[in-house]
């Protein structure tokens, strides 16, 4: 019937989810700058497949979609979220559910995660070399995630930027109870760090 693909980011799970199906597929993405690489990737598709895709350049809670999907996936997007915004996309996703939709998501970590410091694969781009550090801190009770991305060119750092993030841990109950208040039911996945609910075929209205 359809597909959202809440929190598009770059696209790449957007493009998996045209590329595998022939329904029409949203990808909620309110964040301009990953719009840019999910048009960019959208663009190269097929005429036919990027016909059936509408991007929404809003958050989820503000698209108005009402019964438009049988499968909503929201990859990597919950952890991100303050628990108020996390709560109005649960409800953002039963509405655009039909009855008996599934929606898959990844859940935050029940734990803030141990001060530490890691680095992602660095990529080479014709004479530069792409490398990105990650450090992890205690902020305010919470964490906080700086990633600090160089770009190196014959040894010198040449350009440097960085962004700060803060995860949302929260209890894996909480994860249940909310997705339950918005009318979704959890259902068992065969994976531990991938949940899913359906939206029942009846549900009380609000
Ligand atoms: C970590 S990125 C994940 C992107 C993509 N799903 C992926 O896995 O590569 C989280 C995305 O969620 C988006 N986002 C944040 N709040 C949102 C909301 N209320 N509704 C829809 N998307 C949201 C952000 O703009 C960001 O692009």
């Amino acid at each position: 019937m359809g597909v959202v693909d809440v929190g598009a980011g770059t696209g790449i799970e957007t493009e998996v989810l045209v590329r595998e199906s022939s329904v029409p597929v949203h990808a909620v993405e309110p964040c301009r700058a990953m719009r840019t690489p999910l048009l960019a990737r959208i663009a190269r598709l097929p005429a036919c497949s990027r016909a059936r895709v509408t991007v929404h350049p809003c958050p989820a809670e503000e698209t108005g979609l009402r019964h438009v999907a049988d499968l909503a996936v929201a990859s990597n997007v919950i952890p991100c979220v303050p628990p108020a915004g996390r709560r109005a996309i649960w409800h953002a996703i039963a509405n655009a559910l039909a009855p008996g939709g599934l929606l898959l998501f990844d859940p935050p970590p029940a734990h803030p995660a141990l001060p530490g410091r890691w680095s992602l694969p660095p990529v080479q781009v014709g004479p530069d070399v792409y490398r990105a550090d990650v450090t992890s801190t205690p902020h305010n009770g919470a964490q906080r995630l700086r990633f600090t991305y160089r770009v190196h060119r014959e040894g010198r750092v040449v350009r440097e930027e960085h962004e700060d993030f803060t995860p949302w841990p929260t209890h894996p109950a909480v994860i249940t109870r909310e997705p339950t208040s918005a009318g979704l039911i959890p259902v068992p996945t065969p994976h531990p760090d991938l949940r899913a609910a359906v939206l029942p075929a009846w549900r009380p209205e609000k």
